[in-house]
């Protein structure tokens, strides 16, 4: 089924990079008005421009994931984007970071702000919209999980304990919504090239020998692929949980 979105509302954080910036660029594609959050301003306002030149709608919000109050300020200026108010339709959660290593060797210092945006701020995104979407008893709210938030790796064991949060708060938020006619689903990438490497601080020897035996890779087009696929079900059909993989990725 082909996703169409014309006359709909997605919000999508992290839009400036990876997986955000190619699920905006696909929705608006597919005729939705895209809001846009992340942190580097510069990167949003080249994406709207992109957009519109191609005849879309973009609206950029530069904020920070982990702090309430600027997610929530995100949602006001997305409802007021146009006179007489705009609905959202989507939302897109998929700010956040990585962090190599297991609990012995990764980065203490950097495990508070891991949780911070990981769980904590899309926690309070996933509050704010589905308490506005179940108001209008209709929403589609899409998280993104991880493999390593199902599958335990060593390799990036305390960010994957972040991801296996995500997976219970979001089906936590299922239960409580989908009655009211909001569809909530999880969407558990594997190895995607992104910038999320770099940020997480993966290197040839934590990382690139590990994932070298696993062939082709995911880019971020891959994710949202599957994404629209989900979104482009009809509204009784909820898939709850996807995990995509690259073909040869052996594991996690
Ligand atoms: N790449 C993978 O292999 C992989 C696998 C499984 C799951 N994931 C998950 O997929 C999601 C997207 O990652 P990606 O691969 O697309 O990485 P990416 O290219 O690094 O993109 C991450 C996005 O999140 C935004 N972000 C990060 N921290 C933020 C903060 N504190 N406040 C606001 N925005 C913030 C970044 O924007 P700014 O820096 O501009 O703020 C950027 O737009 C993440 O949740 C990640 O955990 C990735």
């Amino acid at each position: 089924m082909e996703l169409t979105c014309a006359g709909k509302t997605a919000i999508v954080t992290g839009a400036s990079s990876g997986i955000g910036r190619a699920t905006a660029l696909k929705l608006a594609e597919c005729g939705a008005a895209v809001v846009l959050f992340a942190r580097r301003r510069e990167l949003l306002d080249q994406l709207v421009s992109k957009i519109t030149a191609a005849g879309g709608k973009a609206l950029a919000v530069a904020g920070e994931a982990s702090v309430s109050k600027e997610i929530d300020s995100m949602m006001d200026r997305a409802q007021g984007w146009e006179e007489g108010g705009r609905k959202i339709d989507i939302a897109v959660v998929n700010a956040g970071r990585g962090l190599a290593g297991g609990i012995l060797d990764s980065d203490e210092s950097q495990w508070r702000q891991v949780y911070e945006v990981n769980v904590l701020g899309t926690a309070h995104l996933l509050r704010v919209v589905a308490q506005y979407m179940k108001g209008r008893k209709s929403g589609d709210i899409v998280a993104i999980g991880s493999v390593v938030g199902r599958n335990v790796s060593p390799f990036s064991s305390f960010y994957g304990s972040s991801k296996f949060a995500v997976a219970g708060i979001i089906e936590g938020l299922r239960r409580e919504v989908c009655s009211h006619g909001v569809r909530v689903s999880l969407v558990m990438p594997g190895v995607v090239v992104s910038g999320f490497q770099q940020v997480a601080g993966y290197t040839e020897e934590n990382f690139g020998k590990g994932v070298a035996q696993f062939g082709k890779l995911l880019d971020p087009k891959d994710i949202a692929e599957g994404i629209c696929w989900l979104l482009g079900l009809p509204p009784h059909v909820n898939v709850n949980e996807i995990m995509i993989r690259p073909t040869g990725q052996t594991y996690p």
